[in-house]
This record gives C-alpha cells, structure tokens and sequence, in this order.
C-alpha cells in the first residue's frame, strides 16, 4: 500500500497517506540512539524524513541504518506524510514530513564525496559574507566542480539550467533532420577541424550542417532544421568557446527577402524569451539565488541595425575599428552597451555585414556586392546567431569559393545541388550553450554544457 510518490509534490492534504519515495541522502542527522532525520532530495525538492524507534526499540535497527547513510547515498523511504510542528527550514517541502516505516539503501555512495552538494551550490556572495564575518565555507572552484560533474549536476542551478536547456521548441513548420557528423571536409573554412581518418580516406567531424542542410532544402524540404552537436577544433581558451556545442541550425526557402529569415529568429527568440519568463520563473529564481543575473531585455519586434550604423556608433565612442572589417569581442560587447543605452535592449540583430568577413556561402547584397544579405544576433553584448541568405547559384558559388582558396573540387557534391533547380534559401546557426549562459548572465558557457568539452578538457 506504499505507492510511488514524488517530493515535488508533497503537499499538506496527503497527511496521513502512505508513500514511497526514492531519492538521494541530501543531509543525514542523528538525535542520540532513537532518532535520525534524513532530508531526501529528487531534482530541486527536498524531504524531511523522520526515521524514528518505536517505544519498544525495536526500530533501532533502521534508526542505526539511516544514521549511518553517507550523504548522497540513493535510498528508498516507505512512509507516512505528516505534518511537522514548525516548517522544516532547509527544505523545499517545508509544510510535509514523512514518518518511515521502512528504509533501504540501494546505492551508497562513497563516505568521502570529492565535493558536496552543498558546498558547490553556493554563490560567490555566500562565501564572500561567511569570509567576512569569520567563517570557513568552502568554495568549489570551476575546475573541480567539471571534475566531479557528475555531482556538482545536483545543485538546484544546475538542475535548473538544463531543464530550461531542453524546452527550446520549434513550431513553425520545419522538418526535423539529422546531418552526417563525418564529411569529406571543413565547411567553414579554415583548419579548425578534428581530422580524422574515414577506411583510408581524410575526414573530418562536421563543423556545421551548414553544407547539407542547404542540401536538403535543394531536396525539396522547404523548411528545415537540427538541434546536433557541432565539432571545432579551435584552440580558443575563452568563455565562450567549446570544443563540441550543440547547435540549432536552420535552414528555409525564401520568397523575396533574407529578412524572412530574421523574421523567424524573431518569432522564435521572443517567443523563447517570453516561454522562459512566464514558465520557468522558479527555475530562473533558483539560478538567480546562486548566480544572480539582471533579466534580459528585449522589444517584442527585435531591433535590426546596419553594419554601416554600428561602426558609426563605435567610431563615434572613441573605438577603433578596421573599414570593413570584422568586428572583435571587444568591440561587440562594446557595440552591445551601445545599444543597451540607446534603445534599451539586450537582443538585437546586426545585418548587413561586408562580404569579406562572411563564409563563401553567402550571397553578396544585389544593390552592393562589397556586402552581403547577412546578420549576427547578440545577446548582452555577444554573438549567439550567424545567419545569411546563400548563393544558389552555381557559377557565383564556385567563383567565391575560389576567392576564398577553397579547391572546388573538394565541394562539388555540394556546388553540383544547385544545378537541378535551387529554390533562393537561407538560414541560421544557433549555439545554444551560448543563449542559456547569456540569457541567464553566467558569465562562462562551461556552466551551461553538461559535460563540458573545451581545448583541454576531454574528461569527464
Ligand atoms: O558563426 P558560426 O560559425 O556559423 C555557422 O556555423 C554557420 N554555418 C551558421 C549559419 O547557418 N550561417 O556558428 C554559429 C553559432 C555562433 O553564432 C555561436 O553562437 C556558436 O554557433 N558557436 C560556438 N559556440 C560554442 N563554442 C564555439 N566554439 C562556437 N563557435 C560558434
């Protein structure tokens, strides 16, 4: 008669019913020989559980089990909900408690844990105020905590950051597709490729489906997208940069304008943006309380400005930046204050780029070929989207390819797709670690990558 039961929700109007709950040692507490409480948690909600003798000691035995649990241990409680005299501070459940009947332990975890739960759940601002006032808490450096990643996952934040990682949904008529991960070559250009060897032939793992979703739109698919990792070998020790990401990828027909692409970014960001604030506000409270973030700003039309417009807002705060060159970290975050100041936004997108600094994909703008139908997106000041509407024209394709020292040869698969009929198409790539840690202010995309895989990390 012990069903299964969730801590999450407990409530008051169950007292009396009997449960099941499995879930870890969160914190284990002994009061002399008779009783011990253990605060069960599953996710972000915690339980009080009481485990006590009965008058006659013939519980002892469970009440030495439970206060024997290691922390982190995964137990198994059958029990009655009950309600406690005072809130149980320091759970979520607060109202509830359970009174055990039976305990088992199903896995015990190590008595020496590399790092607690509750030592990497706290914010820097925690153990900055203990500091202050004289106490020792400790703080769990970022390294540490990928190390043992698998326990450092169980902080509230991090259950939070990768529930919301997961509901980024698309409703707008695309067709879900799976690009091959193994191609024949970069297609982004340059050397930032893992090579591999494929039976005898040079490979590499795939920069982006940039490539064959094009393809699958010249296939007849008029919308697609893919939600996949992408591999760049670049030895970038920064922030932002990992070694393998996931990628949202889309790629469309367009009808008169590569602003039906922008249009979609729109819809599907403030809509995002909307969902996750209306939503997942517990979620973003929990990230907040260990990792407090101002809320993202953004106009329900997303604001669109011009290469040409965003140099002169540089030029005229004392940046320098390079005719037709493409913008550096600095110089974008720089441009992304800007904004913020004059139009009260964290999300813009910034089109109309010079053709120079855009891959050979790109199609040149037809009023001026010096640009191109291309855009970034940033939020808070950094890049998280690069989109563009592509050549679809063989000959142009192959021209700008070359201009770029890319051996047609190499390609031609590709270049060939266009020659049976290519409707005018473009699309974007999102990295979206990039948009969860931007979106939330966390300040390092390590945080938001469940097992992190940068230049030097390759473990866990
Ligand atoms: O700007 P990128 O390289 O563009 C492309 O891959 C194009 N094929 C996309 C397109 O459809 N035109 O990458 C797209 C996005 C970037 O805006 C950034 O958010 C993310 O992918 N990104 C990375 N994220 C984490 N680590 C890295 N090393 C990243 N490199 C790019």
């Amino acid at each position: 008669w012990y069903g299964w039961a969730d801590v999450a929700t407990l409530e008051q109007s169950m007292a009396g019913r009997a449960v099941r709950l499995r879930g870890a040692a969160h914190a284990v507490r002994a009061v002399g020989r008779r009783v011990a409480f253990v605060v069960l948690r599953q996710g972000t909600s915690t339980v009080q559980c009481v485990v006590a003798a009965a008058a006659g000691g013939g519980d002892a035995g469970m009440v030495r089990l439970a206060a024997g649990l290691s922390r982190e241990s995964v137990v198994d409680v059958a029990g009655v909900v009950s309600l406690p005299r005072e809130p149980v501070h320091g759970t979520t459940q607060q109202q509830v408690e359970i009174q055990v009947k039976k305990l088992h332990c199903i896995s015990r975890a190590t008595p020496n844990l590399p790092i607690s739960v509750d030592d990497a759940a706290r914010s820097e601002a925690d153990v900055a105020r203990a500091k202050a006032a004289g106490e020792q808490l400790v703080h769990v450096g970022q390294d540490k905590r990928l190390d043992y990643r698998v326990i450092d996952l169980r902080t509230p934040a991090n259950q939070a950051i990768f529930r919301i990682f997961r509901q980024v949904l698309l409703s707008e008529g695309f067709v879900g597709i799976h690009t091959p991960k193994l191609i024949g070559g970069s297609s982004e250009g340059g050397a930032a490729v893992f090579k591999l060897d494929y039976n005898g032939q040079p490979a590499c793992l795939a920069q982006s489906p940039q490539l064959h979703k094009q393809m699958a739109v010249c296939g007849g698919f008029e919308r697609v997208f893919e939600v996949g990792p992408v591999f760049r070998a670049e030895d970038s020790n920064t922030h932002r940069h990992l070694c393998e990401f996931v990628g949202l990828d889309m790629e469309m027909a367009i009808r008169d304008h590569y602003f039906e692409v922008c249009d979609v970014v729109d819809r599907l960001f403030v809509a995002m943006f909307d969902h996750l604030n209306k939503n997942c506000a517990k979620e973003l409270e929990t990230i907040d309380r260990q990792y407090p973030f101002k809320p993202l700003k953004y106009l329900p039309k997303t604001l669109r400005i011009e290469y040409d417009e965003g140099i002169r807002m540089l030029k005229e705060a004392g940046v320098h930046v390079e005719a037709m060159g493409d913008l550096n970290t600095e110089a974008e975050k720089k441009l992304g204050e800007l904004v913020h100041a004059k139009y009260d936004t964290d999300f813009y997108m910034l089109c109309r780029y010079p053709s120079a600094v855009r891959p050979f994909y790109t199609m040149p703008c037809p009023d001026d070929p010096r640009y191109s139908n291309s855009f970034d997106v940033f939020v808070r000041g950094e890049e998280i989207i690069s989109g563009a509407q592509r050549v679809h024209i063989p000959e142009l394709l192959a021209r700008q390819a070359e201009a770029r020292g890319i051996a047609v040869g190499c390609i031609a698969a590709y270049v060939d797709s266009f020659r049976y009929g290519a409707p005018p198409h473009g699309g974007f790539g999102v990295g979206l670690e990039r948009v969860v840690m931007l979106f939330c202010g966390l300040g390092n995309i390590r945080k938001v990558s469940l097992f992190p895989r940068d230049p030097r990390r390759l473990q866990p």
